[in-house]
């Protein structure tokens, strides 16, 4: 039994052929892998794309998924080992896990971070957790990854690109009014460098620099594909000639938990917005975004009302990529 938890697990071959498979999806929608299935689809923050595309795509495959709110209307559960369940949650994830196990066939979990303790965050405990105790395939929905995002990404650059391998990919920061997750950053990196695209991130301070597991892992695979990897202060030194702008806003891991005192960093990066003039110095680009997206504070109007705008391609890419990705699983 496999999991998707992070495309790091994940050859490049097997990433392209979920992506193939998507590209037949999306020419003939209906299948029956899902014939008789059932997905469970738990909800820990809030969701506009992933939870319309997975159970769309549930219910194209001939199956069905179950969406469950675990922020409300399922009950807490407890992901500690040995814990004494003297306060909150009423369940632990080891039956949690296994009573889902034996009703449905897929588990996916969206569970962000909660900003507190990057330290423990960073080993994903939640999803770690149901995928040590279920008995299915469980699938990421956007934890401290987001995988299937990265697929839905590639997808949309090899179809306006061609063949990605030693194009030059930025991964900007962006401005947004508050610390967002690190994922979606973490996850474009891992995917353009395992694609053998180079590598350049765009940071307003070098705090903003990813966690290294996620940087070490990105700079391994271009050293294996005889790309370059990179980060840069200098807005233009990062933007000339890259062929690919992908835009996301995440708070400077340093600051983790005391979000007040990275505010001066933060407004380091006021200029960062993606606009005409730093597109004019690229390689005529193309930008996506993972959405949802704040125009005219991440990305201005005039970039994502152009052809270069490959965001809403993405977004539709996601139930193409995810029926691949449960057909592959279930
Ligand atoms: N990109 C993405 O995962 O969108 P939602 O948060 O709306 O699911």
């Amino acid at each position: 039994m496999r999991h998707f938890l992070s495309t790091e697990d994940w050859s490049r071959d097997e990433l392209q052929s979920l992506i193939d498979r998507a590209r037949a999806y999306r020419e003939s929608p209906l299948g029956d892998a899902l014939k008789g299935k059932s997905i469970a689809l738990l909800f820990f923050n809030p969701s506009l794309r992933t939870r319309t595309s997975f159970d769309l795509g549930a219910y194209q495959l001939g199956g069905h998924a179950i969406v469950l709110d675990a922020r409300g209307s399922t009950w807490p559960v407890e992901f500690e080992e040995g814990a004494v369940m003297d306060d909150g949650p009423e369940e632990h994830v080891k039956e949690a896990a296994r009573v889902l196990s034996s009703y449905v066939d897929l588990i996916a979990i969206r569970a962000f971070p909660k900003f507190e303790d990057w330290t423990a965050e960073r080993e994903d405990p939640l999803i770690q957790a149901y995928a040590r105790h279920a008995t299915v395939p469980v699938i990421n929905m956007e934890t401290i990854v987001h995988p299937c995002q990265e697929l839905a990404m590639m997808m949309a650059m090899q179809d306006r690109m061609g063949d990605v391998r030693g194009k030059d990919f930025l991964l900007t920061w962006v401005p947004h009014p508050k610390p967002l997750n690190t994922a979606v950053a973490n996850s474009a990196i891992l995917m353009a460098s395992k694609f053998g695209m180079n590598v350049r991130m765009l940071v307003p301070d070098e705090a903003f620099a990813l966690d290294p597991r996620y940087m070490g892992a990105a700079e391994r695979f271009c050293a294996d594909a005889g790309t370059q990897f990179s980060l840069t202060t200098n807005v233009k030194e990062a933007y000339s000639g890259a062929d690919a702008v992908y835009a996301k806003s995440w708070g400077a891991l340093p600051f983790y938990g005391k979000w007040e005192e990275e505010a001066p960093l933060r407004a380091k990066g006021a200029g960062f917005m993606i606009d005409d003039a730093k597109m004019a110095m690229t390689n005529n680009a193309v930008v996506s975004h993972c959405l949802p997206m704040r125009r005219n504070v991440k990305i201005a109007d005039s970039v994502v009302d152009s052809d270069a705008f490959l965001g809403l391609q993405e977004a539709e890419n996601r139930l193409h990529v995810q029926k691949a990705l449960m057909e592959s699983l279930a």
